[in-house]
């Protein structure tokens, strides 16, 4: 422990044996609280910026050249974008050794998907639906993060989203409040461990309360107005997740909800994370939203606020420095409790003494661990790993995969199939530009079949690399007529198309979910001459392939996959790796059809009663069916499901009900099946969806194979927000439906009775 702070709180200890029951930890914060000057209070809830420009606009109020100077003054409680021992022990040395208590800095970062070995986004890494893996993920990440002087990831993203146009969707597990909980959950526990105060492992960040992936039309940082009942349901349920995982922090967001800024918001904040989920740790706010109250016209300067965010249970600030400069006044006008301020820096506290930082402000500064745990062998393999499990068959007719070993003439054409930029995906910004291993390297590597390689179109007019947004080639058609005459006498032709990496991600949401550019163009010529296609598809979100969906044999998702994005195509491809991910995203046939989801309600005109009624829930042009439904993935083998029973037909909210069914490998392949479980409630106080998502369990079976598989109904799957505001089971009649993708196969009826 600092020597400053050993004095401190011995002096002060009293004061902590003196309160009972309270845990050694909070003994200490009460006593380093009560030695703090107001001015020493704000200062930890001061975040201060160790480069700019990263994700926002910089504040004109901050100074990074000073930043050195500014943190002698003991106003900053964190630093963010401060990365690599060197640095931070750098920053860490002059909170410690040059402020009047030394207490040491807690250092953020947006550890999204990977520090320097990047696995996949993490819609992709959703897609695995393999939560031990999504873990593993986590825990590499925090362990090369925490090797580089962090010890904070403002990740995970946990916003449920039903807009594809939302350029965000690449950070989160897509759209489903059940399936989101348990990764929620999953990457909190890989980041933070058992153990905070290991040098392995970060503290978390549940992000962003609350709404965000709800902004309107898509569009990124737009407003939010969704009802009590989406709100309880769909968006909380991952919140309260990452809390029963113990997660030490949250992050609000950057939009108003039902006419409030989120940052600002008190019943997000105060009434319903802190009382009523009781949770425990700091609120930090999105990058300069204290500030940005004032554009959406909410508080008229930045002095209200900070007045407000503060008053919201807003406890820390990130570059907005509306608390260093007006709280202090705040306080002397009476507009702010000091209580307030204790309340927000003890939590701040807390998470710096679990983190082990009081005991040594340099545990995660150690520059022989910073060389040992980033790039690892164990890392490697862990993202290779995940990124396999996450790619999704979408189609195979004809099975053209996977493709034999040898003998095979293969052309290789598109703009990224020798890209070792764009895998890396958005929000990676400690990873090294152009890194990943490319599916040209990938393929080559893996066996000696001929791959002849052409690109057919550039994605982008400009240069393919760290380009935070770059214009789309429209008009270049140079080097189609080649690709499309290397194609002609092949085997097999396979196809990398999408989306560069920089095109999803923060602020980059689209109109149009189409394959960029000319890439469509050249699909339909290669498609000319030679049918026998697999298209690879790269990218960060759903897009409305319908043309390739109707005419291209074999479809391939394969997201934004990480530094090991090529080798994990290749072992897929060849069948080395037999895919088994699932759609977390519903894919829709157009734009117009959004939001699309498979938790859709019903409405009172669901269906046309004669056949040819033109007024049911509708629309003219395209059916309400999706391209590709959430939970949609097949494998190189085929599953039959069959013989669903029930344990009983009906149960008390206490008891539960098994569901039991066979699943049978009918194929050539051994295989691994995400079973799916959902239920629907057909009545009740509030609506409920046509499906819901209660359970799923990964079977692998060999050819020929069965198994039975169970899963328990109980009240936790059967309960929702009800029209009395609690989460309730409501006796009635259900459903239950089972099978390999939300079109599920099976179903049958129970009920719930008093
Ligand atoms: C994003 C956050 C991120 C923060 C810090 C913001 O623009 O919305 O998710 O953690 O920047 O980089």
């Amino acid at each position: 422990m600092n020597f400053k702070v050993i004095i401190c709180i011995g002096l002060f200890c009293n004061l902590g044996l003196s309160q009972g029951k309270k845990s050694s930890i909070d003994q200490k914060v009460d006593s380093l609280l009560s030695i703090m000057t107001l001015q020493e209070k704000i200062g930890q809830m001061n975040q201060y910026n160790g480069f700019w420009n990263v994700t926002g606009p910089s504040p004109k109020d901050g100074d990074a050249a000073n930043k050195y100077e500014h943190l002698k003054t003991g106003l900053v409680g964190s630093m963010l974008n401060v990365t690599g021992v060197e640095e931070v022990r750098k920053v860490q040395k002059i909170a410690v050794e040059e402020t009047r208590l030394g207490i040491p800095l807690i250092i953020g970062f947006d550890v999204i998907h990977g520090y320097k070995t990047i696995s996949p986004i993490p819609l992709a890494e959703a897609a695995s639906w393999d939560l031990k893996a999504i873990k593993k993920s986590s825990e590499v990440a925090a362990a090369e993060a925490a090797a580089s002087g962090i010890n904070w990831t403002f990740a995970p993203m946990i916003d449920i989203s039903r807009d594809a146009r939302w350029g965000r969707v690449m950070e989160g597990a897509g759209e489903d409040p059940y399936l989101g909980s348990k990764i929620a959950y999953a990457r909190v526990k890989g980041f933070q461990g058992d153990n905070l105060a290991s040098p392995f492992t970060i503290a978390a960040t549940a992000k962003h309360f609350a709404g965000y992936g709800f902004s309107e039309s898509g569009r990124d940082y737009n407003t939010v107005d969704v009802g009590t009942s989406t709100l309880y349901n769909i968006i909380f349920p991952p919140f309260q997740a990452a809390i029963k995982a113990d997660v030490k922090t949250f992050m609000n967001s950057f939009n108003e909800l039902n006419g409030i800024p989120a940052t600002g918001n008190a019943f997000l904040q105060r009434e319903v994370l802190k009382k009523e989920w009781n949770y425990k740790g700091f609120m930090v706010s999105d990058w300069g939203s204290i500030n940005e109250m004032v554009a959406h016209g909410y508080a008229k300067d930045g002095k209200q606020a900070a007045n407000l965010a503060l008053n919201a249970g807003s406890d820390m600030d990130m570059e907005s420095y509306v608390y260093v400069k007006y709280l202090e006044e705040l306080v002397a006008e009476g507009k702010v409790d000091v209580a307030k301020i204790d309340d927000a820096v003890k939590r701040i506290l807390r998470v710096k003494f679990e983190l082990g930082l009081f005991d040594d402000p340099y545990l995660y500064c150690n520059t022989a661990r910073e060389k040992e745990v980033i790039g690892s062998k164990e890392n490697t393999a862990a993202v290779l790993d995940i990124a396999k499990k996450s790619i999704v068959l979408l189609k195979n007719e004809g099975q053209l995969l996977p493709l034999k070993k040898k003998g095979l003439n293969i052309a290789l054409i598109g703009p990224l199939a020798a890209d070792k930029n764009s895998p890396l995906g958005s929000w990676r910004i400690a990873g090294d530009d152009n890194t990943a291993v490319s599916v040209l390297e990938g393929l080559k590597k893996y066996t000696k079949n001929t791959l002849e390689h052409h690109k057919g179109v550039n994605l982008t007019t400009g240069e393919n690399k760290f380009i935070l947004e770059t214009k789309i080639n429209t008009t270049d058609r140079t080097g189609i007529k080649e690709a499309v005459a290397a194609a002609k006498n092949k085997d097999v032709v396979i196809m990398v198309l999408g989306e560069y990496g920089f095109q999803t991600g923060e602020a980059r949401s689209r109109t149009s979910l189409d394959l960029p550019g000319l890439q469509e163009e050249l699909l339909k010529e290669v498609y000319a001459v030679n049918k026998n296609i697999v298209l690879v598809l790269m990218n960060g979100r759903p897009l409305t392939i319908n043309w390739a969906q109707e005419h291209i044999p074999t479809i391939v998702e394969a997201w934004h996959l990480g530094s090991q994005s090529g080798n994990a195509i290749a072992e897929v491809l060849y069948g080395a790796y037999n895919p088994s991910g699932k759609l977390p995203m519903t894919f829709p046939k157009n734009v117009g059809q959004i939001p699309m989801y498979y938790n859709y309600k019903n409405t009172g005109r669901p269906t046309s009663p004669g056949g040819d009624v033109v007024f049911w829930s509708h629309y003219s042009d395209v059916s309400n069916t999706p391209l590709y439904p959430f939970g949609h993935g097949l494998s190189y083998t085929t599953f039959e499901y069959s013989s669903l029973t029930l344990s009983a037909p009906t149960m008390k909210e206490e008891e539960s009900i098994t569901v039991s069914f066979t699943l049978k490998n009918t194929g050539k392949y051994e295989g691994k099946e995400v079973v799916q479980l959902y239920i629907r409630d057909l009545f009740a106080s509030v609506t409920r969806p046509v499906k819901e998502l209660k359970d799923f369990k990964m079977i692998t079976l060999k050819p020929g194979e069965s198994k039975t598989i169970s899963f328990d109904l109980t009240k936790e799957k059967l309960q929702f927000y009800t029209a009395n505001n609690k989460w309730e089971v409501e006796p009635g009649a259900f459903k239950v439906f089972i099978g390999g993708s939300s079109i599920t196969t099976l179903e049958t009826d129970f009920s719930v009775v008093e």
